[in-house]
């Protein structure tokens, strides 16, 4: 068990149990399940037990927010995650076109099953493919590219997608939309603070200076140039917190009563995160 300054980093929002049976009722008519990360939590933002429900099922593994990592951390991920047989793609579906990469992935595959199935005497068939992951790693925003038209909600709300739903896509592909799932608990307090860093979590189910040190800890150890330039500090130091915490709201502007208002620094450090202030970083590695 985890604690989080007395707390327990708990989180059961009331839909999460529902959605996994759902996804499991569902799962025998799936053929292709489009899971969507955040490459920069390239193993945090994965659904625990998913492997589980989609063990037979051909997985493809989207990298979303690829603009926003460090790629040669991610590279290592994708490595390990393709040798584990997932197919990978990479994808900045804000900026790009990339998401016609996973349907080109989805045609390859039914390329191959329905040579498979032609050569038994059956007519091809559609991919039903499942669209998953967990909240705010562009779920929504590579569903709407995909569709080409915006019908699944888009912002920045914890299990926005709500509604399960098919959608035709074309010829050879059919999207089956699910809500968004969320973890029924965390084991381990470091994924729990990768999530909140990259806004997956909301921040308030954690304490916010805690993630607001954990991002200066991770910018010191892998990131200490994003650390010097952004917040003017070299290192992160757990003994030095009051004075860090001093340069960085001079550094930011944050104005002084009396004293460093420590909540504002907090979310100044992860506002910069959250709007892509800070760029090319990866938090998971293994
Ligand atoms: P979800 O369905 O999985 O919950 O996620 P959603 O598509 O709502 O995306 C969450 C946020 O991430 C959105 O920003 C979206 O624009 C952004 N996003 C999605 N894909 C990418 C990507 O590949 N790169 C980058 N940089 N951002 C991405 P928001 O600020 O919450 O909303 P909005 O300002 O776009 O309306």
């Amino acid at each position: 068990m985890n604690e989080n300054n007395g707390k327990l980093i708990q989180w059961y929002p009331g839909h999460m149990a529902k959605t996994k049976k759902e996804i499991a009722t569902i799962m025998s008519m799936i053929d292709v399940v489009i899971e969507v990360i955040d490459a920069r939590v390239p193993y945090s933002s994965r659904i625990p037990g998913l492997n589980k429900l989609t063990r037979d099922k051909n997985n493809i593994i989207v990298f979303n927010k690829y603009d926003l990592c460090d790629k040669e951390e991610t590279g290592k991920w994708i490595d390990k995650y393709q040798k584990e047989g997932y197919i990978c793609v990479t994808c900045d579906a804000k900026n790009s076109n990339d998401y016609k990469k996973i349907i080109n992935e989805v045609k390859n595959l039914m390329t191959n099953i329905n040579k498979k199935r032609q050569a038994k005497g059956l007519l091809p068939k559609k991919a039903k493919c499942m669209v998953i992951g967990v909240p705010n790693v562009g779920k929504s925003t590579i569903i709407n590219k995909i569709i080409g038209k915006s019908i699944a909600g888009v912002g920045n709300k914890p299990g926005i997608t709500k509604n399960l739903s098919t959608i035709k896509i074309n010829e050879f592909m059919d999207l089956v939309d699910t809500p968004g799932i969320l973890w029924p608990k965390f084991e381990d307090q470091n994924v729990a603070l990768n999530l909140a860093s990259m806004t997956i979590i909301k921040e308030e189910i954690l304490n916010i200076d805690s993630v607001a040190i954990h991002l200066l800890r991770m910018l010191s150890k892998y990131y200490p140039n994003i650390l010097k330039n952004e917040f003017g500090i070299d290192h992160y130091n757990d003994d030095e917190i009051e004075e860090l915490f001093t340069i960085i709201s001079k550094k930011k502007n944050i104005p002084v009563n009396g004293e460093v208002d420590y909540d504002k620094v907090s979310l100044n450090i992860i506002n910069c995160v959250k709007q892509e202030k800070i760029k090319g970083i990866t938090f998971d590695r293994f």
